[in-house]
């Protein structure tokens, strides 16, 4: 198969894993489980807990795209859309309102133009810097994060003194893009040494009878993750090498709910997301050791600004407001009975009952409507936008996420072309697979995941 001078050939092409070209015909969409990133060059680089895989995103971009276009995650997490959009040869629009997974989006999305022999030089120096600073005793000159706080001892002291002299070396490396390649491999790692792990909501690895991690060889994990990072560097030079212009990369650090004023109305060929479900995964808690260690966040204070900026907020947000109500604009009968049930149930359970569950789902889908009024927005004509979503039981009621966008979608003039269901079972979070929401529900009541398409007229 000849190789094609740039992206204006994608109609008949597309690339697989190795780089090689392959004809577009089968347009089945992949599993969106982000699992199967684990082990692709760059999305390998940063685990996310609620991310989607490369396999989904790419049949979603051969299905739609057929010429080089422009495509819109909202809600951009590590940026698994954003770099296989770009490594398709389509420009890339992100948003997102974590500084750590912006960042990480940005990092893998520019990586491209670090120049590998200088990402192994400084490997090599920051092994031998850690191995002299500890052999000849040296203490080191930064300090861990002031404002952050956890119940146990996040790191041990023998590993603490080798993370802040990782942070030594980091403050030391003057180019700054092989600098944020040092913090990705090592916020990326931080957990692994540390006292704690997901599961899938940080806790202590004590109180999963896991021991604390009293000592290990942290350069070594972080050099070792740098090297895999230059091999896929290498790797993402040679395939973005064939596009002229190169694709586009941007991450905003900022709520898709202001991208009003950064989007053009009718300029977005396609979208690919997935929104926060509505399990009150909570992102902003589970990277508080990244946000910290790499400077997004000082205090409590910033990360409450966060929280309340996320879609849907969090159940902890809104549990004591007296009530949240539907937007008025959300007709769907089906939808405001099931928050009318859902209000309904466990009222001697507090802020534990049905009323704070019924004020966090109609935040949500307050936010599904505006979402879906941005992305009309966006998006051309005929243009797609491609909604992984799951659904949700609380208090033991039933909640079809994906039907409630899709007709949400519809009352805003968006065409819902239809509702795909890759795959019948997910892992749910620790709250949603707790006792009172599952049991009660049924043994019929499954999670499931859905690709919600819609359309703008
Ligand atoms: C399900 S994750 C997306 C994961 C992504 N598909 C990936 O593969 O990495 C949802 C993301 O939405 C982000 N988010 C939540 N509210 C947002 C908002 N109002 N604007 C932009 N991003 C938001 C969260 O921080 C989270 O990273």
């Amino acid at each position: 198969m000849k190789e094609p001078a740039g992206g204006r050939q994608l109609e008949f092409f597309q690339r697989d894993r190795e780089g090689n070209l392959r004809d577009r015909k089968n347009f089945e969409f992949g599993d969106p489980a982000f699992s199967s990133n684990k082990k692709l060059p760059i999305h390998r680089w940063v685990p996310w807990v609620a991310g989607f895989s490369q396999s989904f995103v790419q049949s979603g971009l051969e299905r739609h795209l057929s010429d080089r276009g422009t495509v819109l995650d909202p809600f951009a997490g590590v940026g698994t859309t954003l770099l296989e959009a770009n490594l398709a040869g389509h420009d890339a629009l992100g948003f997102e309102i974590n500084p750590y997974a912006a960042f990480a989006s940005r990092t893998k999305l520019l990586a491209y133009k670090a120049n590998p022999d200088e990402v192994r030089r400084a490997t090599k120096e920051f092994l031998e810097f850690q191995a002299s600073a500890l052999q000849k005793g040296i203490e080191p000159k930064t300090s861990a994060p002031a404002g952050f706080r956890t119940r146990g001892v996040f790191y041990s002291p023998k590993v603490m003194k080798k993370v802040l002299l990782v942070r030594d070396f980091i403050t030391r490396v003057k180019n700054k893009r092989i600098a944020d390649l040092f913090q990705i491999s090592f916020a990326s790692t931080m957990i692994t040494y540390s006292n704690y792990s997901y599961e899938p909501s940080l806790g202590r690895k004590s109180s999963v009878g896991r021991p604390d991690v009293e000592d290990f060889a942290v350069a070594r994990e972080i050099a070792r993750k740098l090297d895999e990072m230059t091999s896929d560097i290498v790797w993402a030079r040679r395939i973005l090498a064939d596009y002229r212009p190169r694709p586009s990369g941007k991450v905003i650090n900022q709520s898709f709910f202001d991208s009003y004023r950064t989007i053009q109305s009718g300029s977005i060929d396609l979208l690919i997301t997935s929104p926060p479900y509505l399990n009150n995964y909570h992102y902003n808690r589970n990277t508080r050791p990244h946000l910290y260690w790499l400077n997004f966040v000082k205090s409590p204070e910033d990360m409450h600004a966060l929280e309340h900026q996320n879609f849907g907020k969090f159940w902890q947000t809104v549990r004591e407001l007296k009530k949240v109500e539907l937007n008025p604009l959300i007709k769907n009968r089906e939808i405001i009975k099931t928050i009318s049930t859902l209000r309904k149930k466990n009222p001697d359970r507090a802020i534990y009952g049905g009323n704070g569950w019924a004020n966090y789902a109609a935040t949500y889908f307050n936010d599904c409507l505006r979402f879906v009024k941005g992305a009309r927005w966006a998006l051309r004509r005929r243009g797609t936008a491609l909604v992984v979503i799951g659904n949700s039981i609380l208090q033991g009621v039933p909640i079809p996420t994906d039907r409630f966008l899709g007709a949400i979608a519809e009352s805003v003039g968006l065409e819902l072309i239809d509702i795909h269901i890759p795959r019948a079972t997910r892992v749910g979070n620790s709250i949603i697979q707790s006792d009172v929401r599952v049991s009660k529900a049924g043994k019929k009541q499954k999670l499931y995941e859905a690709v919600v398409e819609l359309r703008k007229r």
